[in-house]
C-alpha cells in the first residue's frame, strides 16, 4: 500500500482532546448514524475513550501534514473489569481506537498509524492490544492485515486482539 506522500507522526497529548472527540464521533457513526456532536459527551463511550486524555495509562499518535494539519489519530486506553469499555479484554490490555479523517482514507495512513501505536504499546511493556469493530465496518480487513484476530473470552464478540 502506498502511503500518502507527506505526513509525519507526533505524540497525542491532552491538547488533542477535541481531535479525539472528532475521531470518536466519526468512528461511532462509521456504519450508521448513532451519535451527534451534541450528544457525544453524554455517551458512555466518550467517558471511556476520550474524557481526561491523556492520563498516565493513555497513549496515542497523530498523523499530520508538514504544516500540522491532522490527518488521523490512533490512541489507546485501559479500562477495568469493574467499568469495562466495549473492547475490554483485561486490565492489562489497552484498547486501540483509530480514525483517519474523511478525504484521507484508503491511502495507507491507518496502516501506518497502527504500526506506530503498536510500537508505543510495546515500549510501555504491554503484550497485547484489543480493539472493537462494529459488524459491517470494512476496517476489519485492515485490522486482519495487521494481525488482529477475534478475541476469545471477550465481553463483546466484536472485540479483536493482537499479541505484540
Ligand atoms: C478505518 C480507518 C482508520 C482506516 O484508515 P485508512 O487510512 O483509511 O486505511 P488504509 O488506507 O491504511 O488501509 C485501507 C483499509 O482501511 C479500511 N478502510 C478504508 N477506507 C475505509 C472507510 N471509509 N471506512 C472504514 N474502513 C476503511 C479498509 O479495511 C481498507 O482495506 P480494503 O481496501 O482492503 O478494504 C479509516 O478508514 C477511518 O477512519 N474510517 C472511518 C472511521 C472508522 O471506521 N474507524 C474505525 C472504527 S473501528
Amino acid at each position: 500500500m502506498v502511503p500518502s506522500p507527506d505526513f509525519r507522526f507526533r505524540p497525542a497529548t491532552s491538547a488533542d482532546l477535541p481531535l479525539l472527540a472528532a475521531a470518536l464521533l466519526a468512528n461511532l457513526n462509521a456504519v450508521r448514524p448513532t451519535v451527534t456532536a451534541n450528544t457525544l459527551e453524554t455517551d458512555p463511550r466518550f467517558r471511556h475513550y476520550v474524557a481526561d486524555f491523556a492520563g498516565p495509562h493513555d497513549f496515542g499518535v497523530v498523523a499530520e501534514t508538514p504544516t500540522g494539519e491532522p490527518l488521523g489519530v490512533a490512541w489507546a486506553r485501559l479500562s477495568t473489569h469493574s467499568d469495562p469499555a466495549p473492547g475490554y479484554l483485561g486490565d492489562d490490555t489497552p484498547e486501540v481506537l483509530i480514525t483517519v479523517f474523511e478525504g484521507q482514507r484508503g491511502l495507507g495512513i491507518g496502516y501506518e498509524l497502527l504500526i506506530e501505536i503498536e510500537k508505543l504499546a510495546i515500549g510501555r511493556g504491554f503484550t497485547r492490544l484489543s480493539l472493537w469493530v462494529e459488524d459491517g465496518n470494512r476496517s476489519r480487513r485492515l485490522y486482519e492485515r495487521r494481525g488482529y484476530r477475534p478475541a476469545e473470552g471477550a465481553i463483546d464478540t466484536r472485540t479483536m486482539v493482537k499479541k505484540l
